[in-house]
């Protein structure tokens, strides 16, 4: 079994630094284009074998050092009532707006609402033994609050912003709601045999470090400290968080996600020694020639100067025309080069 990935997000020793990509299975393989030209998004995510069967890719092709269970964040919002389709985009037909909204919305029951998520993880669990650890993960409250409100993704994001500032009493029942809802669905997926877990607060970073403060971290917080995560590391992402990462850090967490924008030894400064980091290869390097995307693994294995707990990774989902092999490049550069 192949545990850098674990070790390292506990800031144990390992033999060569861990990678894997956010969004590693998707639409930049051929491999999973052809799965998926049979089926819809959705379809995909509620099917277990086919979820499993792409979530596999990714480790075969590219060599990671772990999968990241198929699903998407907005999986677990469909039984809370609110009506999901994908155009690529997630579109929701009847967002959040009002505080009737709010209180029509359930808490799923993850064993019964969302079955094909627990199922994929148990069939991946027992596919991967032997291989890589099993990734689950969720969307942070806010990002998930962000595509309720607003019903579809948006450049400003005003509809959550003006709900904040003007309804504060329906956004934060909003945000209590959801909150717990992802409580609920991250502990069944432990439970269901998820070893690690990651959350995707993609939008985190609209908000200044106040407002997040404000608006945000304590949900976060709350969500990291009902986890049932004894032996299961959580990693906390929020993208745009390069300014505000101590107060970031705060909600807790074993593993902060970095994306590019702050450099990776500036942000372990900032962090100290008893957090581990994941990132932070701007993803549009994939597109550069060899050489460059070596230079650029090399500089942030430098600029963690060998300290324990880095996970390598991209500092966001990879590009769907970045070309595989590129990936793949990338991944045996980070093995090669960090290798002790
Ligand atoms: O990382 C993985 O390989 C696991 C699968 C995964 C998907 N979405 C599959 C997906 C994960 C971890 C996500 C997370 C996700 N989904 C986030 C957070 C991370 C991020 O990228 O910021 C967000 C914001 C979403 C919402 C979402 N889902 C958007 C905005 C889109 C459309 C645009 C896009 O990037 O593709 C999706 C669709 C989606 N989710 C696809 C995949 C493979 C493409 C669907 C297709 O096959 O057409």
């Amino acid at each position: 079994m192949n545990n850098r990935f674990l070790d390292a997000c506990w800031g144990k020793p390992v033999d060569c630094t861990p990678v894997w990509l956010m969004r590693q299975a998707g639409r930049y393989l051929p491999e999973y284009m052809a799965v998926r030209s049979k089926c819809t998004f959705l379809e995909l995510c509620k099917t277990p074998d086919l979820a499993a069967e792409v979530t596999i890719q990714p480790v075969d092709i590219l060599g990671v050092d772990a999968a990241i269970l198929f699903s998407d964040i907005l999986t677990p919002v469909e039984p809370m009532g609110l009506k999901l389709d994908f155009v690529p985009g997630p579109v929701f037909e009847n967002p959040v707006r009002s505080m009737a909204d709010v209180q029509r919305l359930r808490i799923p029951e993850p064993e019964k609402d969302l079955p094909y998520v627990l199922e994929a993880i148990k069939i991946l669990r027992r596919e991967l033994s032997g291989k890589v650890p099993l990734i689950g993960f969720g969307g942070a409250p806010f990002t998930l609050a962000c595509y309720m409100v607003e019903g579809k993704g948006s450049k400003d994001w005003a509809n959550i912003k003006r709900m904040m500032y003007y309804a504060p009493e329906i956004y934060s029942a909003l945000m209590d709601k959801v909150t717990m809802m992802d409580m609920e669905y991250l502990n069944a997926q432990i439970k269901a045999g998820a070893q690690a877990i990651q959350i995707f607060d993609t939008w985190g970073g609209i908000l200044s470090p106040t407002d997040y403060e404000k608006y945000v971290l304590p949900y976060t917080t709350r969500l990291i400290n009902g986890l049932n995560r004894m032996e299961t590391p959580v990693i906390h992402f929020v993208k745009g968080s390069g300014t505000m990462l101590q107060t970031v850090q705060k909600a807790g967490g074993d593993v902060m996600g970095l994306d590019w924008h702050i450099n990776l030894g500036t942000a372990r400064d900032l962090l100290g020694p008893g957090m581990a980091v994941q990132g932070n290869l701007d993803p549009s390097v994939l597109y550069a020639p060899s050489e460059v995307i070596e230079q650029e693994v090399t500089r942030i294995l430098d600029e963690n100067a060998g300290r324990p707990g880095h996970i390598f990774n991209l500092g966001h989902g990879i590009l769907p025309t970045i070309p595989p092999e590129n990936a793949r490049f990338m991944v045996e550069c980070v093995h090669r080069i960090s290798q002790r």
